[in-house]
């Protein structure tokens, strides 16, 4: 299946790295679709409409405000579109491409190592989604992590958790070794205490089926340096400012306080 990108940034790169594979490519003018082709190879192609009519899946990688201006050019084409514009359901591509197959998925950074989540809008059963096509499209997509079909009200919470959670993982993680490096722990080497401990960790909690209390007693001594650590977490609101945080993504314009 031959990939074609529309966009050339951060998402389309990481996503190139996962695949490992020369892809079809273009950019707005910056010079990032040549970037791109220089690490991975594969071809900078000159306009949207020759990277569709080339490409047998188009992938969507710009700015969801670009969605009607990109459509304009390509939508005759009847291409495959896999989208992966955030906030941009899957009614929302149709009306863009109404002759073509599209899918919503929501991919996050670590595709970039083969290690990323791709959160998938389910199409109705009633949806005309050619079946095979979709299967060819997951399978894709499953080379780059793990797969996650979740319904189409869903996508808004699914995506604010994985997709910009690997930014809230790297602020967890600055914080705690700034904090060690403020107690003599080079920064090195509290990075790796701290990043090892976070996967460590994810595995653990992975293993015992996500539960997560257990984890935290089996470290946690009555009285002990690991209670009052947490302690500390909570009466600084660490809950809170998740859930502010969720708020935040899933609906910017009712944020609370
Ligand atoms: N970053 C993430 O973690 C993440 C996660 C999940 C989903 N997403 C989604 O991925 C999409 C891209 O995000 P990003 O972070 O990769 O943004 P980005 O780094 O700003 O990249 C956007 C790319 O789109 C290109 N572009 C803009 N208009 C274009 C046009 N008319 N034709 C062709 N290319 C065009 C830009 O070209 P220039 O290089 O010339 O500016 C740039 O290469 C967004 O819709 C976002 O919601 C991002």
């Amino acid at each position: 299946m031959k990939i074609g990108l529309i966009g050339s940034g951060n998402m389309a790169r990481a996503m190139a790295r996962g695949w490992g594979e020369p892809v079809l490519c273009t950019d707005s003018g910056s010079g990032s679709a040549q970037g791109l082709v220089d690490e991975l190879g594969g071809e900078r192609v000159s306009s949207n409409r020759e990277l569709a009519d080339r490409a047998d899946l188009v992938v969507l990688c710009h700015k969801p405000y670009h969605l009607d201006q990109v459509a304009q050019e390509i939508r005759d084409t009847g291409k495959p579109v896999a989208s992966v514009l955030g906030a941009t359901p899957t009614p929302r591509l149709q009306q863009a491409y109404p002759q073509s197959q599209v899918f919503a998925l929501m991919p996050n950074t670590p595709v970039e190592i083969g290690q990323g989540i791709v959160v998938y809008a389910q199409r109705e059963q009633d949806d005309e989604v050619d079946r095979a096509l979709e299967s060819r499209v997951l399978e894709l997509f499953a080379r780059l992590g793990k797969v996650v079909t979740v319904p189409e009200r869903l996508m808004g919470p699914a995506t604010a958790i994985s997709g910009v959670g690997p930014a809230y993982q790297a602020l967890l993680a600055e914080a705690q070794v700034d904090a060690a490096v403020r107690k003599g722990l080079t920064a090195q080497l509290a990075s790796e205490l701290v990043t090892a401990t976070m996967s460590g960790s994810a595995a653990l909690i992975e293993a015992k089926g996500y539960d997560t209390l257990a984890v935290r007693r089996e470290v946690t001594s009555p009285g002990g340096s690991t209670a009052r650590g947490l302690d500390a977490l909570e009466r600084a609101n660490i809950r809170e400012a998740f859930q502010d945080a969720i708020e935040a993504v899933v609906d910017p314009d009712g944020r609370r306080g």
